[in-house]
C-alpha cells in the first residue's frame, strides 16, 4: 500500500489523476471504475481539466460505478449515476453511454446485482478503481460487518451513512434511501489498482482502521491491505492518526521519478 500524504489539499487532483491517467496512457481502452462523494471530486476536477487542454482523452475508456441507491429514479438528482454524470462525465470526452451503474430502479434487484457482476466481468475487469471512505470504513456502501469477499448485492445503509449523506437530501436522514445495490468487498478487490482519496479530519480514524488496523469486517476499507496494489492519497487531517506517516512521507519524498504509481 503506497500511502501519500500531501500538505496541501490542492496537490490531491493532480496526484489522483496522474495515478488513473497512467493507465489510460497505457491503455486507451483502460476500464475505470468511479467512485461518488465528494473525495475524489478534485480528481475529477483535474481530469476534466486535462481532457479540455488535449492532454488526455477518456473517449475509448469505459467506466462503472461502485454503487447506486434503491428506487431513486434515474433522473433524480442525487441518483449516483447523475451526480457522475454532472460531476464527470459531461465535462469529459466520454460518452455517457460508456458508463454502468448498478440498476437501483430494477424490479429484480438480485438479477441487476449478477447482471452488474456479469457486465464487469466483460469488459475485462477494472483497470483502475477511484475510491472514498465512509466515517465507518465503508467503501462503495459496504457497511461495517460486510463479507471481505462479498460481491455486488443489496445492502441496508446504516443511520450513521445516512445522516452523513443527508447534505445531499436537503439535510433531512429520512430522504436518504435505505437501501442501495453496491460492488462487493470482493468485487472491488479484483480491479487492478485501487487509488483511495480521503480527506478531513472526520475520515482520520476510518483511514487509520483502513492503512494500520487488523484486516476485519468491522472496517470493511481494511481489506485493501489485501490488494497488491494499492495508491491512498491523503491530506494532513485525513492523516493525523497515522502511527507511521514520517515514514509515510519520506518514502513518498524519496519516490524515483521512474517508479509509476
Ligand atoms: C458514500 C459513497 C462512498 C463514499 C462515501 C464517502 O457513502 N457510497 O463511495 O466513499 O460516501 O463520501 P465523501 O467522499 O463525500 O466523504
Amino acid at each position: 500500500m503506497e500511502v501519500v500524504i500531501l500538505d496541501d489539499a490542492e496537490r490531491v487532483g493532480p496526484v489522483g489523476a496522474d495515478a488513473v491517467a497512467q493507465h489510460v496512457r497505457r491503455n486507451p481502452e483502460a476500464v475505470l471504475g468511479l467512485a461518488t462523494g465528494s473525495s475524489p471530486l478534485r480528481v475529477y476536477q483535474e481530469l476534466a481539466a486535462r481532457v479540455r487542454r488535449g492532454e488526455l482523452s477518456l473517449a475509448r475508456c469505459r467506466a462503472f460505478l461502485l454503487d447506486e441507491y434503491v428506487g431513486l429514479p434515474a433522473d433524480h438528482p442525487e441518483s449516483y449515476h447523475a451526480v457522475i454524470r454532472r460531476e464527470l462525465v459531461d465535462r469529459l470526452d466520454l460518452d455517457d453511454s460508456r458508463v454502468l451503474g448498478p440498476a437501483g430502479l430494477a424490479e429484480d434487484l438480485a438479477a441487476a446485482c449478477a447482471d452488474y457482476e456479469l457486465a464487469i466481468a466483460e469488459a475485462g475487469g477494472i483497470d483502475v478503481q477511484l475510491l472514498g471512505i465512509g466515517t465507518d470504513g465503508h467503501i462503495a456502501f459496504n457497511e461495517p460487518g460486510s463479507s471481505l469477499a462479498s460481491r455486488t448485492r443489496i445492502k441496508t445503509l446504516t443511520a450513521q451513512t445516512r445522516r452523513d449523506n443527508a447534505r445531499f437530501f436537503g439535510g433531512d436522514p429520512e430522504a436518504v434511501p435505505h437501501h442501495c445495490l453496491t460492488q462487493g468487498v470482493g468485487t472491488i478487490l479484483q480491479a487492478g489498482h485501487l487509488v483511495m482519496v480521503a480527506l478531513g479530519q472526520a475520515k482520520a480514524e476510518a483511514v487509520h482502521h483502513m492503512v494500520e488496523g487488523a484486516v476485519s469486517a468491522m472496517w470493511p476499507a481494511s481489506a485493501l491491505q489485501m490488494h497488491p496494489h494499492v495508491t491512498v492519497i491523503l491530506d494532513p487531517a485525513a492523516a493525523s492518526r497515522l502511527q507511521l506517516a514520517d515514514y509515510y512521507r519520506e518514502a513518498w519524498a524519496a519516490k524515483p521519478d521512474w517508479q509509476e504509481f
